[in-house]
């Protein structure tokens, strides 16, 4: 924790939306006393209704929580045809390819692709409101068509990452039983093309009997394998499709999409969002967080296969009117000054990653941003994982000149949006803090019973209030749900929102999040479940147990360090290559381990339970704290620490 604090530029505060702290405290103070009333007021300016809503919020089932109870929208109307008539000439997505490609899409252009995609998913493949279209996409504009043209006639979308392995993808098909896979042949990354139809074929090869068809977006036009009726090329079927397609009239609580993340405990789970709370807040926090203005060019890294790709790539940014960068590539490639290039070229405003790449552009390029003007930025984001004070400074001197916020945004996938996070104009930062919740959102720092630790002490970050973007359930799991996110703290004795994270405050008030508390590992800001990893290896034949554990990394936040016991009569020469290999396979790459190493036992108590605290503190090389006489063999503790010191050699 650091006491430097960094005052919002007096130019920004000027022109923002909340320009002060007394505005963010009357906010917030407006929300605590009217909590319903607070939540009335921006239903009713930044939503277009199709019919009103006749209640707030309905708490009679908790913690199934109903927003804007009988309210009828369309999140597509939301997003792009209450543009039309004020925004239609502007540009809406700005696409630009791995090699350089540029596409400019303006708000007319999309509607049109939007209705075509709407009217192929209707006609030729008979998908109803409330069918699940499992998207496996590259980050090409067809991409975020997709999924708006799903939200239009009601469709669920499961976007999952292109980076997950074709049994991920195969696991995530068949729990939303989806009807429709849309795909691409594949993309460009680093000049090369890369693909992603074989995958698909491959997962449906090992299952997915729910899907009739597949859909193929031609990206990259590498040779593909098409499966005669079942597999369809995009670009042939839309050529004569109508651009007028009618949007279904939805329900508040309708389900808008899935997205599957990892947990503590088994397989990932299915995140399930609703329409007019979901899409409420993406604009708001837009609105509040970015500050997005209408000339605008707002840029988030992100890839759409996660949360933030799908609230400030597609849905917020689109809900706010705002131009939306969509990046195919990486930064890095042709060299570190990518991202600057960019920056410059398309005078981006707004500009927000991930700490993980602001590490890496740091050290691969100290000095890249000098070389651009980079003049246009005003704010800076990061998410997905705390960001420590030397890549903060970076960011803030070198990219930002001094000049530009820096808003450090706390949230998950279960949230839709921004949880906590400085305001850009009233907000005084200090580096690495996430400072305070943003106004109606309850977010609280307590222990079990509801208290507030003392300053310094770590307790559990909590939500302790419903609010509109929150998950409505985990799909066809309402058990889980509440298992996973009401079963472990309570305030005034009603079960609370529980993230997972824990933080303290300072002696100012500021949150500052320390980190996972439960066995989940945050990879370059990727939630990966330690049971999740484990799961995936004790399946393969030479393996007895098995124990994952995330240790700290310079660049990526955490890495994964595994642990294995092999089966008595097995030899394995390469282990750590086997076992890489079966993470590829069962997850993806984002899961293979750093270290693998094999161990003679993993340390259990009498009663068989597994002491990951002792695995962990070997791990990353720290003092055990725990008494290991009590282990039903407590000579494996050195025996484990020999492996690992072996290992390192
Ligand atoms: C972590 C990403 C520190 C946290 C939007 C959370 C953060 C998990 C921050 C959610 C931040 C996210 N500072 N940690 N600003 N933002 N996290 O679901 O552990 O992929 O629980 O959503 O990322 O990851 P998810």
């Amino acid at each position: 924790m650091t006491n430097e604090v960094y005052y919002p530029n007096p130019k920004l505060s000027k022109e923002a939306r909340i320009k002060s702290m007394d505005e963010y405290w009357q906010l917030q103070n407006s929300a605590k006393k009217d909590y319903e009333g607070f939540w009335k007021k921006y239903a009713d300016e930044k939503i277009e209704w199709l019919a009103p809503y006749s209640k707030v919020l309905d708490e009679s089932n908790a913690p199934f929580y109903k927003w804007f109870i009988d309210g009828k929208l369309n999140v597509c109307n939301q997003c792009v045809d209450r543009h039309l008539e004020k925004r239609g000439d502007k540009v809406a997505i700005l696409f630009e390819g791995d090699r350089g490609d540029i596409r400019k899409i303006t708000y007319k252009e999309l509607s049109q692709e939007v209705n075509r995609f709407a009217n192929l998913l209707k006609e030729d493949f008979g998908i109803k409101k409330g069918d699940r279209v499992v998207l496996y996409m590259p980050m090409i504009p067809e991409a975020a068509f997709a999924m708006l043209a799903c939200a239009r006639i009601g469709a669920i979308h499961s976007v999952v990452f292109g980076g997950f392995s074709a049994e991920a993808l195969k696991d995530r098909i068949e729990d939303a039983k989806a009807k429709l896979v849309i795909t691409a042949d594949g993309a460009y990354r680093k000049g090369k093309p890369y693909m992603l139809k074989p995958v698909v074929d491959e997962a449906l090869e090992q299952g997915g009997d729910s899907v009739e068809k597949v859909l193929v977006v031609k990206r990259n036009n590498e040779e593909i394998n098409l499966v005669e009726g079942r597999d369809y090329i995009y670009n042939d079927l839309i050529k004569d499709k109508s651009t007028e397609c009618e949007f279904e009239v939805m329900d508040s609580e309708d389900p808008l999409f899935l997205l599957y993340t990892s947990g503590s405990t088994g397989k990932p789970k299915g995140v399930q969002h609703s329409q007019a709370g979901y899409i409420l807040w993406a604009q708001m926090t837009m609105e509040w967080v970015f500050d997005i203005k209408e000339e605008d060019v707002y840029w988030c890294t992100a890839d759409i296969g996660w949360i933030t790709g799908h609230t400030y790539i597609v849905y917020g940014p689109l809900a706010a009117g705002a131009t939306t960068v969509m990046f195919e590539g990486v930064p890095t490639y042709p060299d570190a000054g990518r991202a600057w290039k960019m920056v410059e070229a398309h005078k981006i405003t707004q500009f927000y990653t991930a700490p993980t790449a602001i590490r890496v552009l740091h050290k691969m390029g100290e000095d890249e941003p000098k070389k651009y003007d980079l003049s246009s930025l005003k704010i800076l984001g990061t998410v997905g994982e705390p960001i420590d004070p030397i890549a903060w400074k970076w960011y803030y001197e070198v990219v930002g000149r001094g000049e530009c916020a820096i808003v450090d945004t706390w949230w998950q996938t279960e949230t839709g949006g921004h949880m906590i996070s400085p305001l850009p104009g009233a907000t005084p930062i200090k580096p690495g803090s996430a400072t305070f919740p943003l106004p109606g959102i309850m977010a609280e720092i307590i222990d079990e019973n509801g208290n507030k630790p003392k300053v310094g002490e770590t307790g559990l970050l909590c939500i302790t209030k419903p609010w509109p973007s929150m998950i409505r359930t985990i799909w066809g799991d309402d058990e889980r749900f509440i298992k996973s996110y009401f079963s472990t703290a309570k305030k005034d004795g009603k079960p609370v929102y529980f993230s997972g994270d824990g933080a303290m405050y300072d002696e100012d008030g500021y949150i500052w999040i320390t980190g996972r508390v439960d066995d989940v590992i945050n990879v370059s800001g990727h939630r990966l479940g330690t049971a999740e990893i484990e799961a995936a290896v004790k399946e393969d034949s030479h393996i007895a147990e098995v124990a994952a554990i995330g240790v700290p990394h310079p660049i990526k936040g955490e890495s994964i360090f595994i642990y294995v016991v092999l089966k008595d009569e097995v030899e394995l020469e390469n282990v750590k290559e086997h076992v890489n290999e079966i993470l590829a396979s069962e997850i993806g790459n984002i899961a293979k381990a750093d270290d693998i190493v094999a161990v003679p036992g993993l340390p259990k108590t009498r009663s068989g339970k597994v002491m990951r605290r002792i695995l962990r503190s070997i791990a990353r090389g720290e003092e055990i704290k725990q008494d290991v006489s009590t282990l039903e063999d407590p000579g494996v503790v050195e025996e484990i620490k020999k492996c690992v010191k072996d290992a390192k050699k």
